[in-house]
């Protein structure tokens, strides 16, 4: 087989990948033309409204550049490039990848077969919606997300929607918040997945500066979220070991929380209020501490037909210890919503409690409603209420 056979072989099959869908992603590397600070080159499948197109993304030393070409501008620009500007190229599709090698006058083709690998959707608009664009992002990779191709592992899909989602609510909630430097304290941290996201988010978003502090129980999650921030180069993002309640959180602007267990989500909310934050948001975890109160109280009969099946009691507890973490935030001065942030089907702790500071309404009307609320569900407190000395 001659040079070019090599070249045409592999743009065939980018061709027919690209057509038939299977193209996960193609990479060239080796560039050795006239742009000094080109440093890789990555394309995949979009589906924009004129049609589908390779999106490549040119990663210089300072800067990204994405083109949308055709299939044809695209086999024209491989043909050239891999005759000379680039000395290798990759193709990554859901069956096989092809590697293509260029050695002086020596052209390389080596195909290996794949397993398990899914097929990448081609909707640019999902990309470009999604805040979490850089896939080659090393905490990414570092925290399970991504493989080592920068592609969401199978296993980490849930978790990636989920943080991406965090990031799409919380984004404008940060910027409406009044501090020009916003200091945003997560809760419960654990590795810190959520830090991360909205560090890298913002930092690279936006000019104002943002401190970010995840506060976690178990120092070897503190010492390691520290290393990776460093590695990461996110100069406003750090952890701290100790216990939620313990924090000194004064000076925060936003206190968050997603999945701290059972009522160290309310050790979050409490900090919230006493930092006087702009924000509070919450998305909690088991509900234990209502379950066992309304279990061990004497609840409205008419509640019966619901509380008698274990199931139906594990959602009230659930329901009311939210609805009363909301009324307790109200009665604190938060104006407050409650909603699922992902679906039931990618976790089933999807609930979050939002809650802005200001505007909130009759302190005594929402302090009746906590007492009424309490009286129907044998309740005689909510773990929170205790915190805040009600
Ligand atoms: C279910 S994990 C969630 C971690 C992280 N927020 C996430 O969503 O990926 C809960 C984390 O909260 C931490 N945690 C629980 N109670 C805590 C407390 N009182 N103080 C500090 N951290 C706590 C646990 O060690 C654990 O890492």
């Amino acid at each position: 087989m001659t040079a070019p056979d090599r070249i045409a072989e592999f743009t065939a099959a980018v061709a027919q990948t690209f057509t038939d869908g299977s193209l996960v992603r193609l990479k060239l590397g080796g560039y050795h033309g006239e742009e000094a600070d080109l440093k890789s080159v990555e394309a995949r499948r979009v589906s924009l409204k004129v049609g589908d197109r390779l999106s490549f993304v040119f990663r210089y030393k300072t800067t990204d550049i994405t083109k949308n070409v055709t299939l044809d501008e695209a086999i024209g620009f491989l043909e050239q490039g891999l005759a000379s500007g680039y000395r290798s190229a990759r193709l990554e599709t859901t069956g096989f990848d092809l590697q293509f090698e260029r050695q002086n006058d020596k052209l390389r083709l080596k195909r290996t077969e794949v397993k398990g690998r899914e097929a990448v959707e081609a909707s640019h608009d999902r990309t470009k919606n999604r805040p979490l664009t850089d896939m080659s992002a090393p905490w990414l990779h570092a925290l399970g997300i991504t493989g080592k191709d920068g592609v969401v592992r199978n296993d980490a899909q849930d978790k990636f929607r989920q943080i991406n989602k965090m990031v799409e609510i919380f984004a404008p909630l940060i910027q409406a918040l009044k501090a020009e430097n916003p200091r945003i304290v997560d809760m419960g941290a654990g590795k810190g997945y959520l830090d991360f996201a909205l560090y890298d988010h913002f930092a690279k978003g936006t000019d104002r500066s943002l401190e970010v502090i995840g506060v976690e129980l178990r120092p070897a999650l503190v010492e390691a979220g520290n290393a990776l921030a460093k590695k990461s180069r996110f100069a406003g993002l750090r952890f701290e070991a100790g216990n939620i309640l313990d924090y000194d959180a004064s000076g925060a602007d936003a206190v968050i929380a997603l999945h701290a267990c059972d009522t160290a989500t309310d050790d979050a909310i409490f900090q919230g209020i006493k930092a006087g934050a702009g924000l509070i948001a919450v998305a909690p975890c088991c509900h234990k501490q209502i379950r066992r109160e309304i279990e061990a109280g004497t609840s409205d009969d008419r509640l019966d037909f619901l509380l008698r099946h274990g199931t139906f009691m594990e959602k009230q507890a659930e329901m009311v210890t939210d609805g009363l973490r909301a009324l307790l935030l109200e009665a604190s001065g938060y104006r407050t919503k409650v909603f699922e942030f992902v679906s039931d089907a990618h976790t089933p702790k999807n609930n979050l409690i939002v809650a802005q500071k200001g505007n909130a309404g009759s302190r005594e009307a929402v302090l009746d409603r906590i007492a009424d609320v309490k009286a129907m569900f044998g309740i005689k407190k909510h773990y929170l209420e205790g915190l805040l000395g009600l």
